[in-house]
């Protein structure tokens, strides 16, 4: 993690981008990460804006040489304050069920800028995705396609569909986030394409807007991307050959980023990837990063309500678990866990865990740090994408506040979820 920009013992001004630590307390765009706490409570979620800004625009930046549309993944984080930002930032959406698609208008988003994407479209979602004049739907079979046809014509509509492609590529990531492999449950397979497109053309009730793939989530390695891309294109300078006419090509999401603090993989270098395989085919190009984009943006602030010792170490329970953070419990996830206020202690092994009644809820085994005492907070870092977006309220535990901190001030963007909240639909 980065340090404070200046030095320990300085007041000069702070200009620290994201959570870095001044003297021993950590900050999230200078901001004291102890006050905000100390009114909203834990578990809390806290974003640094300008990290989400600054990653958005590093991506559009290294894509700029190509024509291009960015569609934020909804998936990843869509807290509507969020998407709100991404908007503004000049961000489009990629929403994955009718849910995404209603935060996304909220957000004030155009229904022309939303990408529908995602491999189970019940009716209702198809029939308000064309309804609405989405940007594109992405397409995932051949019945899909046909039920797309059929609720377009009824409305005596054209839907602009994209034909998710599965390339048979291993997106060299955890088996439970890659879908580009023909045993996965995503897209057309490859050699399929080419006749379902055409199939496509010939529908009253469909514009054939693109070619989609998607590989996967937290690729750490450019190489499968650069096998992707190369399979998509050969399809879609196929079809340019017999005159079948496209529009884009959407190459999704999936970049990775670091989760141990070392640098991941360089934007500059993924767009190169992205960037050719549009000019290969002379088509717009369309992103959908989630991840990349809101990740290392992100914060789980929680408090340790318990400690106890075991033969090995430490056991260091949190007032958050696998309810407000899932991945480490449910990927075996690595996030690094640092204290809000740091002790000059020797280091002791501590198996960071939740309240949770399960023994996989566990946030972080063996990590080494100065034994924090009951009313500590840990700070669990990257953790703004798949963290708020995947909490649930096992044991009846309310969802978690989260916190935007913008331009030297914070603001509650959600707030915690009240027992009534939680109850409000039961009869
Ligand atoms: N487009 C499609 C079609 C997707 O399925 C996804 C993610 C994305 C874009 C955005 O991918 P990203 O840029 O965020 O990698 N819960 C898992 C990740 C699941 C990803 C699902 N699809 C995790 O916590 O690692």
């Amino acid at each position: 993690m980065a340090e404070a920009a200046t030095s320990p013992h300085t007041a000069a001004p702070r200009t620290a981008v994201g959570f870095a630590y001044d003297r021993d307390a950590l900050h999230c765009d200078d901001v004291l990460i102890a006050d905000i706490v100390r009114e909203v409570g834990t578990p809390t979620y806290l974003y640094s804006a300008a990290t989400i800004a600054i990653r958005l625009r590093t991506l559009t930046a290294a894509l700029a040489g190509t024509p291009h549309a960015l569609h934020y993944a909804l998936k990843a984080n869509s807290t509507l304050a969020l998407v709100t930002m991404m908007r503004t930032l000049g961000a489009r959406a990629d929403a994955n069920s009718v849910g995404e698609i209603e935060v996304a208008l909220r957000a004030g988003f155009a229904p022309g800028e939303i990408l529908f994407t995602g491999v189970g479209k019940a009716r209702a979602e198809l029939e308000r995705a064309v309804t609405l004049g989405v940007y594109a739907i992405n397409a995932e079979s051949a019945g899909e396609l046909e039920r797309i046809d059929a609720i377009a014509r009824a409305q005596d509509r054209r839907a602009r569909v994209a034909l998710r492609v599965n390339p048979d590529v291993d997106a060299e990531t955890h088996p439970h986030i890659s879908t580009g492999q023909r045993h996965n449950k995503f897209g057309v397979p490859l050699e399929d394409a080419p006749a379902l497109v055409r199939a496509m053309h010939a529908r009253a009730g469909l514009h054939v807007a693109g070619l989609h793939v998607h590989l996967g989530s937290q690729m750490m390695s450019l190489e499968p991307i650069m096998r992707a891309a190369a399979a998509i294109v050969g399809v879609a300078r196929a079809l340019k050959a017999e005159g079948v006419p496209l529009d884009h090509l959407d190459l999704g999401g999936g970049l990775g980023i670091s989760y141990d603090g070392t640098p991941g993989p360089d934007p500059q270098a993924y767009a190169a990837i992205l960037g050719a395989a549009a000019r290969d085919t002379g088509l717009s190009l369309i992103v959908e990063p989630g991840r990349t984009i809101v990740g290392p943006a992100g914060a789980l602030v929680a408090r340790v309500v318990d400690v106890k010792p075991h033969q090995a170490g430490h056991f260091v329970v949190l007032d958050a678990g696998m309810t407000e953070l899932l991945r480490p419990a449910l990927y075996g996830a690595f996030h690094r866990i640092v204290p809000v206020t740091r002790r000059h202690a020797p280091a002791a092994r501590c198996d960071i865990v939740g309240p949770v009644c399960e023994s996989s809820d566990i946030l972080g085994l063996a990590r080494e740090l100065p034994l924090p005492r009951v009313d500590d907070l840990l700070a669990i870092l990257d953790a703004g994408a798949y963290g708020s977006a995947m909490a649930s309220n096992y044991n009846r535990r309310p969802l978690p506040a989260e916190v935007l901190v913008q331009d030297g001030r914070w603001r509650t963007i959600r707030r915690r979820q009240t027992i009534d909240d939680m109850l409000a639909g039961e009869l």
